[in-house]
């Protein structure tokens, strides 16, 4: 597949195979993220993978503390407002997926459900963290983004599916604690990763984007 065809066919993936992905294969898809570029070259990404058991428990774990009432503190906070524009265009996409679906993923009990599928990493065998020094600033977080998306693209190309996951970073205190990553960094984001399972209806939506002319202007 060419990069292209890569970028364009690339999707989340919400439901996987069990089957392990072999340890050499997870390693070239993160080496080949390494070639991201960023700010000075600091390259200011560390990864943990997740797989097994341990995985299992980390699951159980932040569906305990979701399921305790405990508030979400993640180092990254989640939006609490959008411009119009956006909010719009989010609202629009919920709307478009959810009728696609057959269920009203705005209604509060399907929210709660999705956290858990999401804390249960959609069934892949392994969750990767991307995590870096507390101190760095907003340019880390944005080389931290590219690596993300390389190693999303790198997996692809492998016939192997992902996907980038803001809400298993809730409770990023607790994840540190129970991967053993130290409390002074930054947890980014969490990315699952196995095969797809293109059964059913969960990897049956591909999202949409909006026209080019609607984020694009020529300066002439
Ligand atoms: C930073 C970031 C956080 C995301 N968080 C979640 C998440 O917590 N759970 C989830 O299912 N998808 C999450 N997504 C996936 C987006 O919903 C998805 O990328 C978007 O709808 C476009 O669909 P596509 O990835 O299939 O092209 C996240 C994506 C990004 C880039």
């Amino acid at each position: 597949m060419d990069t292209i065809e890569c970028i364009t066919t690339r999707m989340s993936i919400r439901k996987f195979k069990a089957e392990p992905v072999p340890k050499e294969t997870l390693l070239d898809v993160i080496a080949t993220a390494k070639w991201s570029p960023s700010y000075k070259n600091s390259q200011p990404w560390e990864v943990v993978v997740v797989s097994g058991a341990k995985k299992d428990e980390l699951s159980e774990m932040l569906i305990g503390l979701l399921e305790k009432g405990e508030r979400p503190a993640p180092d990254i906070s989640e939006p609490l407002s959008w411009p119009p524009n956006i909010g719009k265009r989010i609202d629009e996409q919920m709307k478009k997926k959810s009728e696609r679906l057959g269920i009203d993923l705005s209604k509060p009990e399907y929210l709660r459900k999705a956290k858990i599928a999401n804390f249960r990493f959609y069934g892949a065998p392994h969750a990767i963290f991307l995590f870096q020094d507390m101190s760095l600033g907003k340019w880390s977080i944005l080389d931290a983004g590219m690596f993300a998306q390389n190693l999303m693209l790198a997996a692809h190309a492998r016939g192997i599916g992902t996907v980038p996951q803001a809400i298993v970073i809730d409770y990023s205190k607790q994840i540190k604690s129970f991967l053993h990553i130290a409390e002074t960094k930054r947890v980014v984001l969490g990315i699952s990763i196995g095969y797809p399972d293109l059964s059913g209806k969960a990897n049956s939506y591909k999202s949409s984007r909006i026209d080019t002319t609607e984020m694009l202007g020529w300066a002439i």
